[in-house]
């Protein structure tokens, strides 16, 4: 008899129910008043005497054992009840998904920190209202410079002028009044510029500022960077040419082109059949401009560069129109799958 319980006992344990018939089979086979637990308290007379202490307490756990095996039936039932596919109504409209989607040019401004950021560049950001001192006097820029003409930039006072920052050149300013060499950071930001809106231009957009400070920095230091960042962005068979330029904040200047990545260099009319699309602008710091910020131009030098988010976007994307970026039409903006 105690063997026969025993066995009962591993056995209820192991019985799985994952019906309601299945668990109505359980109760019967044990618990109803034909099952196999009523009959053996009914054995239970039988039994010696000397044996009946240890056989009652059996007899009670296999019972209890089976009571509680009933309980769990029913709470994974009925759990699974709730989440069953059976309970789905099938006819009713799918539950509207409102997950925006990254704008691209911040799918791009975060490539670009992510592609310097894996050669040591950080991150700072300055403010979009700045004085004349940042934005023009301390990067060199003469007093009669074209650029300081309210033609092209959007003053929000005079005497003192204050504007509207228009490039991120001025973080590279801030930066230097505030920390010692090495730097090596850039500068993503919003400029503005009082250009009429085409498909070309626009009074808002995104640059992105590139400075790095230290001894002994050589032109070829930032040639050997922007080409890293050339193949990174448009693909390791893109090479970079560099044209001379002028830059009141850089000298020497140059513009940097890469390969067309349309027509891989063959000419098309991305390129305007030049097989080449310029991209950026850069130089080594001007000696005066590290002195307006307070470091010594005798021992340090630098680079600099600048490149603007949209042209880059445009480019990768094959975007003809910048006005794209500014009017939040859904249709444009959900074709963009973020990356980055
Ligand atoms: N500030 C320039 C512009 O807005 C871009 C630029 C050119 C930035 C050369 C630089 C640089 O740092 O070295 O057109």
């Amino acid at each position: 008899m105690k063997e026969k319980i025993e066995h009962l006992i591993r056995e209820i344990e192991s019985f799985r129910a994952d019906t309601e018939a299945q668990m109505e089979d359980f109760r019967l086979k044990y618990l109803s008043k034909k099952g196999m637990i009523p009959s053996l308290f009914g054995e239970f007379r039988n039994v010696p005497n000397e044996q009946k202490r240890e056989v009652g307490v059996l007899l009670n756990t296999l019972k209890t054992k089976a009571q509680e095996q009933i309980e769990r039936f029913k709470a994974q039932l009925d759990e699974k009840e709730e989440s069953s596919e059976g309970n789905i109504d099938l006819t009713r409209p799918a539950n509207w998904s409102n997950a925006g989607s990254r704008h691209p040019l911040s799918i791009v401004r975060n490539e670009i920190i992510d592609i310097f950021g894996r050669i040591g560049f950080t991150v700072a950001e300055g403010p979009e209202i700045e004085d004349d001192f940042h934005n023009f006097t301390a990067l060199n820029f003469p007093e009669e410079h074209p650029a300081r003409d309210m033609q092209d930039t959007f003053f929000i006072e005079k005497d003192p002028d204050i504007a509207l920052r228009t490039h991120t050149s001025s973080v590279q300013v801030r930066t230097m009044e505030n920390s010692k060499p090495p730097i090596r950071m850039i500068f993503p930001g919003r400029v503005f510029r009082n250009e009429a809106i085409s498909a070309r231009a626009h009074c808002i957009f995104h640059q992105v500022e590139g400075l790095y400070v230290d001894e002994n920095v050589s032109f070829a230091d930032l040639k050997q960077t922007l080409l890293y960042f050339a193949k990174e962005m448009f693909g390791e068979n893109t090479d970079i040419r560099l044209r001379p330029s002028y830059f009141p904040f850089t000298e020497p200047s140059a513009e940097m082109d890469v390969s067309c990545m349309i027509c891989g260099g063959k000419g098309c009319n991305i390129c305007k059949y030049t097989g080449w699309v310029e991209i950026l602008g850069c130089g080594m710091v001007d000696p005066n401009v590290l002195e307006s910020c307070g470091i010594d131009p005798q021992k340090y030098s630098g680079f600099a560069f600048g490149m603007g988010i949209e042209r880059i976007t445009m480019l990768k994307y094959q975007i003809n129109d910048l006005r794209l970026f500014f009017e939040n039409d859904l249709r444009f903006l959900k074709q963009f799958e973020a990356s980055y």
